[in-house]
């Protein structure tokens, strides 16, 4: 795509992002009516990053058709600024999937988004490539980190703000404890974690969809204080409260789905487990020694879990990665995970059994209770990912 060419996207938003990359960053600005700011946003960050990434980079104006055609006069600034691209939507609308359709026909290795009204001091993002360039997977700018804060705020909006943060933290402990400031719509990704995820957000809050979809790893911050808007105004209502909550339901339930799917996949395991142990074991059958049956049983119950997992808890993630070497791999690390759960097993129950005194058939229900999650966890970590 040529740079300062409209490009309205025809694919579903849930799309995966094209794989080249030539450029180091791309950073998203999504704009609705601001016209006031745009000039000067451009200006500032061309200056910076012109200093720090000289050609390496590409900002894209997302604007929803602003009444106040900031579209045009962004596009107007392309002749100047020729890493400047613009995109014009004219049917979808919203924050969030404004940031993912510029990220869809960005070309850089690090996916990027600042706001365009000012709020966020453009120096920080020197501050956020360096994390990334650490290692980090995930860089966000936050206000409750050293050198971070909020200028002139309200009693009221500050506690709306902490408040959405701790009923994030009661819905999606997993995902909003490792965020220091999870509402924080200032960030950086690299391209590689979130590549065949599908992203599908509500609202306002991309950053927390990257996190609980994305393979982040390691999350780096850099503290900054949210300016007062200089011109134009917020587009937050009490309707981006709603659909924060809607989005933070949405994710505990996409991932509570996956666990009671890989519940019950275990339970299909014992059975498969039982049934190869009378088989191979028993004196009407087979008769073959306890022990060796027992290694031969549960190892099938690891394939049959194994296949149930690949196809149906996380076919979605498995079919983004096909082939059989692919496949393979997954079982390899899966099998891994399982026996290694399984030595935890008898170490758990041994523990709650000699040292804890428990009654053992409630020691082993405990001990194969931690052992499930350990293994949806590593396996959703380390074979899925
Ligand atoms: N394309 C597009 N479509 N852009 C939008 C839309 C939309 O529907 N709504 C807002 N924007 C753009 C704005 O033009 C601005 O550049 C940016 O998104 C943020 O919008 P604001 O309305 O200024 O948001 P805010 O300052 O009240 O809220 C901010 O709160 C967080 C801190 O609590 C968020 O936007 C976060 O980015 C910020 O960190
Ligand atoms: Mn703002």
């Amino acid at each position: 795509v040529p740079s300062g060419v409209f490009q309205i996207l025809e694919t579903p938003i849930t799309s995966d992002l094209p794989l080249d990359s030539p450029l180091k960053l791309s950073l998203v600005l999504p704009t609705y009516n601001e016209a006031d700011n745009i000039q000067s946003i451009v200006e500032i960050l061309s200056n910076i990053l012109d200093q720090s990434i000289p050609g390496e980079y590409e900002l894209i104006v997302v604007d929803d058709n602003s009444p106040d055609e900031t579209w045009k006069l962004a596009l107007e600034l392309t002749p100047q600024y020729p890493q400047l691209r613009v995109m014009r939507r004219t049917e979808e609308k919203g924050l969030s999937t404004a940031v993912i359709r510029g990220w869809q026909v960005a070309r850089g290795k690090i996916l990027a988004v600042i706001d365009a009204d000012l709020q966020h001091p453009p120096e920080v993002l020197t501050q956020l490539l360096e994390e990334i360039e650490k290692g980090a997977d995930l860089a966000l700018a936050s206000r409750h980190v050293e050198g971070g804060g909020v200028s002139e705020w309200s009693i009221i909006r500050r506690f709306l703000s902490r408040g959405a943060q701790m009923l994030g933290l009661l819905i999606l402990p997993e995902v909003i404890s490792r965020l220091s400031d999870p509402m924080s719509g200032y960030f950086m990704v690299r391209r590689s974690a979130i590549i065949g995820r599908s992203l599908s957000p509500v609202g306002y809050k991309i950053l927390i969809e990257v996190a609980a979809r994305g393979r982040i790893r390691w999350i780096g911050e850099a503290g900054y204080v949210f300016r007062e808007r200089q011109a134009g105004e917020s587009k937050v209502t009490w309707k981006q409260y709603i659909e924060y909550i809607q989005h933070l339901l949405r994710l505990r339930l996409s991932i509570s789905a996956r666990f009671i799917q890989f519940c019950l996949v275990g339970l299909s395991g014992v059975v498969v487990d039982m049934g190869f142990l009378y088989l191979l074991s028993d004196p009407n059958t087979l008769g073959l020694p306890l022990t060796r049956s027992k290694i031969i049983a549960a190892e099938l119950a690891i394939i049959n879990n194994f296949l149930w997992n690949d196809f149906w808890t996380f076919g979605d993630i498995a079919r983004r990665q096909p082939g059989k070497r692919q496949r393979l791999k997954r079982l390899i690390k899966f099998n891994v995970i399982c026996l290694a759960g399984l030595i935890l097993n008898v170490l758990l129950l041994n523990v709650f059994f000699n040292v804890f005194n428990l009654n053992r058939y409630i020691a082993n229900f405990l001990a194969i209770g931690l052992v499930t999650l350990w293994n949806f966890w590593f396996n959703l970590k380390l074979s899925w990912r």
